[in-house]
């Protein structure tokens, strides 16, 4: 690499310099979020068929515009958060009857386009930061861009690829499990430092080099929001380090009742991890909710949409995830995918409120709810579940938008 100028650093990784963390600016919007007991997260709908493999007619729908009409009606609801998956699927997507997420948004660039149609929301698209010619300039300068247009409401949740036929789109080979995470930190102290750093940054590291490189503007509360999803000590150790949100799935399959008793150490692991380095990390899981005015009627549903499994896409889903190496839903049984979601959680909407309450006390901080049948449900969830929520002092009550 050649001579630096006389207002560039030359740095050794541990000499990076990192910014400061949002959720420690008292009016950034992730602080606003953090200070509600259980953050209300809502999982968009980005691709054919949302998170249920079922034919079960419904009005779910992968369009933009419906995906702006749900995150508008969350964000009115008072939701905190608005989030997006990513996959890169071959033709067909999962196929079956319902051509499963055949139709996929980016969930990045969907996130971005709705934080100019939103004004409180958290809106967090998900990024495979090691496919491809991606550099930490790129996306330095991409989220602080976000974070400007969305006025600090940006969060990237940075995940290093778990599934064998996405690298090869790419043209790569997948890397070893926890030599992504090694990769992934190195991409994200980088990021950190064109946040944070002073002067234009050279550096030359295991995987990336920079020279008199610089990003402005700088985001407005130190760094976009930072999360990550995982259940691996590899990714739990990266959370600890540079997450502000660690998205996580049940150890112990969909059912609520198996789960609960695994959360708590689950969830303290990476909580004990974060705190042994100062920090603090909030941990939100991904329930789909099934509520109807009684217990019956929310069964009866939940038996409809699994009588309708679409088996052949369960099939071609669960290949898939069996060919990763995923540390994170060893425990998820296929048929329960019909409905969805790393839990199942169905009742009358004290039954759900209770459940929610359960969630919580085993160390959950925040839910990103998948529905079957987003609009109508995501209605009932606020009009029938939220004030229950309120009185159990699980949520602070917020006002719709004006
Ligand atoms: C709750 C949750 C959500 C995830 N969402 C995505 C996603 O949208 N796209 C993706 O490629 N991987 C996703 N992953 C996979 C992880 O990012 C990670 O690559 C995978 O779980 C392997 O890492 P692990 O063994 O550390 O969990 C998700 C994982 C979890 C636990």
């Amino acid at each position: 690499m050649s001579g630096t100028s006389p207002s560039s650093n030359n740095l050794t990784k541990a000499l990076l310099p990192t910014p400061q963390e949002p959720q420690h600016f008292q009016d950034s919007p992730l602080s606003k979020a953090f200070a509600q007991p259980l953050m209300l997260g809502l999982f968009l709908p980005l691709q054919t068929g949302g998170w249920s493999q079922s034919t079960l007619p419904r009005g779910t729908d992968w369009s933009f515009e419906y995906n702006t009409q749900l995150t508008q009606q969350a964000e009115n609801l008072g939701f905190d958060i608005a989030f997006g998956l990513s996959q890169w699927l071959p033709k067909g997507g999962f196929g079956g009857e319902t051509h499963y997420r055949e139709n996929f948004l980016d969930p990045f660039i969907s996130a971005v386009a709705l934080a100019s149609v939103t004004k409180r929301i958290l809106l967090m698209g998900t990024i495979h930061v090691l496919y491809g010619p991606w550099h930490p300039m790129h996306l330095a300068k991409f989220l602080a861009t976000a974070d400007h247009i969305s006025n600090g409401r940006f969060g990237a949740n940075i995940v290093t690829g778990y599934a064998e036929n996405e690298p090869s789109m790419f043209g790569m080979t997948r890397a070893e499990h926890d030599r992504r995470y090694a990769q992934s930190a190195e991409f994200t102290q980088i990021c950190n430092a064109l946040w944070a750093g002073e002067d234009n940054l050279t550096y030359n590291g295991g995987f990336y080099s920079l020279e008199n490189a610089y990003v402005s503007p700088r985001p407005r509360y130190g760094r976009p929001v930072l999360a990550t999803a995982s259940g691996s000590p590899a990714g739990f150790d990266y959370a600890s380090r540079y997450s502000d949100i660690v998205f996580v799935s049940s150890p112990a399959g969909e059912k609520l009742a198996d789960a609960l008793p695994k959360l708590p150490a689950h969830v303290a692991k990476v909580k004990d991890a974060a705190a042994a380095r100062g920090r603090q990390v909030r941990v939100i899981i991904n329930p789909t909710i099934i509520v109807r005015p009684t217990r019956e009627e929310a069964f009866a549903y939940y038996q409809s949409i699994m009588d309708h499994a679409d088996l052949g896409a369960i099939r071609n889903f669960t290949d898939r995830h069996s060919a990763g190496d995923s540390q994170s839903w060893l425990e998820h049984s296929a048929r329960g995918r019909a409905v969805g979601g790393h839990l199942h959680i169905i009742g009358s909407p004290e039954e759900v409120a209770e459940q929610l309450q359960q969630l919580h006390a085993a160390g959950i901080d925040g839910i990103q709810i998948t529905f079957y049948d987003y609009e109508p449900e995501l209605a009932y969830f606020g009009e029938a579940v939220i004030p229950l929520l309120e009185q159990a002092g699980l949520r602070l009550p917020v006002s719709p938008m004006v």
